[in-house]
């Protein structure tokens, strides 16, 4: 099925491109993975248990793209925007085609520019980190379990409180690899491309098992009967998503975990497929602290007379990554800006901000 599709937009989609340009086809790459250049946010790529399946999967993505040795490969499907950097090409300059040989550096040969995100890092979820291990067991030993592997997992909560991270985690942890899809991308403009894509989505996960499919956004699918018109027909791909779930082509050592913010807005007979229904909660006061001492830890720019507690205290109601990103973050930038080191000021001026835009964002998705 992957070869059928691949041979097919390989030579269809891009094959003008080859004869225009004239550059040579390239024989052989080295490419390493070089995280999300633009963004910030999750560095590691899985470990590429299947070399030849990459192999396949990388020659369809970037057919026809030419390379050299420093320049960027941007991972489209999986990992959108993850970026691998072209080690070695030969020639040196040349172009993607259906015979290149394509290799990706093995983790033990890579610098340490992908972090690791481990289930340490990510502050209190306790209930979740629970269900977690017990996950990383079964992906250890999916025999083990039989038919009471865990299958089918939600993750519900506010915004930025960790439910991504901690897939990721479980994913490092377990040492398998994350197939990490948004709902809003699964639905097609042609009737049927999203259920095909769910099916080849599980097919791929099939070839890479044990292995965890990581659906965010589910809302966006899943609405409630109620809310459906809002969005278009989306039954079909719900449809198929609950054919998988249901497992009646019997993938093994696969857990689907699912992620949502609006989990009131879900319909019934999709909330129920789920054998567990999870939440994550907005950080306490000590959640808080943790996470702006743990981030501190890798700031750039000094802090200097800065109480961490106190800035713990006047953060009720921000999320973790409203923590990182518009307290730490946002204070970080004016620092290096103002060339200074970074203050409490600084700091309780990034709250006061993100306070502000938290009360004006607007609660509810249909309002
Ligand atoms: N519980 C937490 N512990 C540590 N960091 C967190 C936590 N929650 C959120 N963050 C920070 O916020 C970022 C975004 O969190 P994310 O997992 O994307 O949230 P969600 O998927 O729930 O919207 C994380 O990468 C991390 O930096
Ligand atoms: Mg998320």
């Amino acid at each position: 099925m992957v070869v059928r599709s691949i041979q097919k937009t390989g030579t269809k989609g891009h094959g003008g491109k080859l004869d225009r340009s004239g550059t040579t086809g390239a024989r052989y790459l080295l490419l390493r993975p070089a995280g999300y250049p633009l963004k910030s946010l999750f560095q590691e790529y899985p470990v590429v248990s299947e070399p030849r399946l990459f192999e396949r999967y990388a020659r369809e993505q970037w057919y026809g793209e030419v390379v050299r040795p420093g320049c960027y490969l941007f991972d489209r499907r999986l990992y959108p925007d993850f970026a691998f950097k072209v080690i070695k090409a030969y020639p040196r300059v040349s172009m993607v085609g259906s015979r290149t040989s394509i290799e990706v550096e093995s983790r033990s040969n890579t610098t340490k520019d992908i972090s690791q995100v481990s289930l340490d890092d990510v502050v209190g979820q306790d209930l979740a980190k629970r269900k977690v291990k017990i996950i990383q067991r079964f992906l250890a030993q999916p025999e083990h379990f039989g038919r009471w592997a865990p299958r089918n997992v939600l993750f519900y909560g506010s915004s930025g409180t960790g439910k991504t991270m901690m897939a990721r985690a479980l994913s490092g942890e377990a040492n398998v690899p994350l197939l990490p899809v948004k709902a809003t991308e699964l639905i097609g403009e042609f009737v049927g491309e999203g259920a095909r894509q769910i099916h080849s989505l599980y097919e791929k996960a099939q070839q890479m098992a044990p292995c965890i499919i990581f659906i965010d956004e589910l809302d966006a699918i899943a609405l409630d009967r109620r809310y459906q018109d809002l969005r278009g027909d989306v039954s079909e791909i719900v449809n198929s998503l609950l054919t998988e779930m249901d497992g009646i082509h019997q993938r093994k050592g696969i857990c689907t975990i699912a992620a949502t913010n609006k989990i009131e807005f879900l319909d019934s007979s999709i909330r129920s497929r789920f054998e567990e229904e999870i939440e994550f909660k907005l950080p306490d006061i000590g959640e808080r602290e943790r996470i702006l001492e743990m981030s501190a830890e890798t700031l750039p720019v000094e802090m200097e007379g800065v109480d961490l507690k106190a800035i713990a205290r006047i953060t009720e109601g921000l999320s973790g990554r409203d923590m990182v990103e518009k307290v730490l973050k946002v204070s970080l930038h004016q620092a290096i800006i103002e060339e200074c080191c970074i203050t409490q000021s600084l700091l309780d001026e990034a709250v006061r901000r993100c306070k502000r835009e938290v009360k004006e964002a607007p609660k509810e998705m249909f309002s």
